[in-house]
């Protein structure tokens, strides 16, 4: 068994936290960077699970190692689970999230805070060499908030309300970010597969 994880994304800040939450592992965890890997996959899955597999195992295919990839995505109940897995790409790749984020609160504008429900979701996926693919998820509720707050996170974070604790997710520190959000919860779910995967292989 190798004791090395490919972590399938070019994003410094999920390494950043994938690193702290599987650190007692005790393996190396390489981004696609540092593992000299570039690959352009089309993500075209229905659900954010399929697409963590399809990532997951592309790159298992290309590398020969164990590799994990992530797909998250905000669901806003009043717009039937939009923009879900086309998170990335609602109004355009290119389009600032100032814009996204006025957008999703003028549709909003007038519903009621009961009907504002919203969902940050995180489907991570790991691919192995025998063939097996476990995946893990995690999600966070919250609601759409009425005005944009908070300089941190980063996406939808500004408008993505906790009604109890008062504060947007972009008004939390990383480390508070990072005990409640979704990713970190799939993380946390995925560590104790991995383990149990790797203590089997040996
Ligand atoms: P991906 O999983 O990197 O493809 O991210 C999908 C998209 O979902 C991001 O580009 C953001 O728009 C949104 N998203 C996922 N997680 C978060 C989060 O923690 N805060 C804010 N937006 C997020």
């Amino acid at each position: 068994m190798g004791n090395k994880i490919i972590f399938a994304t070019s994003n410094e800040g999920k390494m950043k936290e994938i690193r702290m939450i599987l650190a007692d592992l005790g393996l190396e965890i390489q981004s696609m960077k540092e593992a000299g890997l570039c690959a352009d996959i089309v993500e075209d899955g229905a659900t954010f699970e399929e697409n963590a597999c399809i990532k997951a195992s592309t790159i298992q295919k290309l590398s020969g190692e164990i590799v994990l990839a992530d797909d998250s995505g905000l669901e806003v109940d009043y717009l039937g689970g939009a923009p879900g897995i086309y998170s990335a790409r609602y109004m355009g790749e290119d389009t600032s999230y100032e814009i996204k984020n006025q957008a999703i609160m003028d549709k909003l504008a007038g519903v009621k805070d009961t009907e504002r429900g919203a969902r940050f979701v995180c489907a991570i996926a790991a691919a192995f060499p025998d063939g097996e693919v476990l995946t893990a998820y995690g999600a966070v509720e919250g609601q759409i908030s009425r005005k944009s707050a908070g300089e941190g996170g980063f996406g939808y974070d500004p408008i993505f309300y906790l009604p109890e604790r008062g504060l947007t997710t972009a008004e939390l520190s990383p480390e508070e970010k990072n005990e409640i959000s979704h990713r970190g919860k799939a993380l946390r779910a995925m560590k104790e597969k991995l383990r149990k995967k790797l203590g089997d292989m040996g």
